[in-house]
């Protein structure tokens, strides 16, 4: 509403703002002490059914990551995914991680990440970020990703998933382990239009994506961001 040429919130709008103030310091207390918060229905449905669209599309450029890395939990500089538990993988194992990657498509949703993505991944770090490294990823039968650690490569990472159909057997489940000594796990469901943020920088947070199986009916869709 304009009053003598200027814009006036309306009492709705005040109220919207302030639920989504406050919606974001809730998110944000939980991010900090637990190191991760799931939120639904993120995004706009239209905004949602559209990206669901794009990735769906038959000119994506799928380009498939079929990774070892036999490294990775060792001892010496690569040694990144190592922990000393004994529910992790030991040096005797190698890291692996299987996925296809559509780089034209992360271009295409670009604008979509900066206008819902980049705003909330601020007000949840509490941080001053500009750079992310955004990524389109689909995962079908076999891909997976070994335990890992992302803590050194970025304060926040955010998971977003796209597709409307998934079940829990199918696999491509996200654990998430607080502290690498844990015998538990928390998995997490790739639900469509989920997003979850991880606290990269302030926790050490174990997770790995169990393998996609050979009767999921669809491949499991998703963006991902680390901040650079
Ligand atoms: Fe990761």
């Amino acid at each position: 509403m304009l009053i003598d040429g200027k814009r006036v919130l309306t009492r709705v709008e005040r109220v919207e703002i302030g639920l989504m103030k406050n919606g974001y310091n809730a998110l944000a207390k939980e991010y900090s002490e637990k190191g991760f918060v799931i939120v639904d229905d993120f995004l706009p449905i239209e905004i949602a059914d559209n990206l669901e669209s794009l990735y769906l599309r038959g000119n994506n450029e799928w380009e498939l990551n079929d990774q070892i890395r036999d490294q990775k939990y060792g001892k010496g500089k690569h040694g990144l995914f190592r922990t000393e538990a004994p529910y992790f993988p030991g040096e005797d194992e190698a890291y692996s991680a299987k996925f296809w990657w559509s780089k034209s498509l992360g271009e295409e949703i670009k604008s979509v990440f900066d206008e819902y993505f980049k705003p909330a991944l601020k007000e949840v770090s509490r941080l001053e970020l500009s750079e992310f490294d955004v990524r389109c990823y689909k995962l079908d039968k076999g891909c997976h990703y070994r335990v890992h650690f992302d803590y050194w490569a970025a304060n926040i990472g955010c998971i977003y998933y796209v597709n409307k159909k998934w079940v829990w057997d199918w696999g491509g489940i996200l654990h998430v382990g607080l502290g690498d000594s844990v015998d538990s796990v928390t998995p997490i469901f790739p639900k469509f239009n989920r997003v979850i943020f991880v606290d990269h920088g302030g926790f050490r947070i174990p997770h790995f994506i169990s393998h996609v199986t050979d009767y999921a009916q669809n491949p499991r869709l998703s963006l991902i961001s680390l901040n650079k």
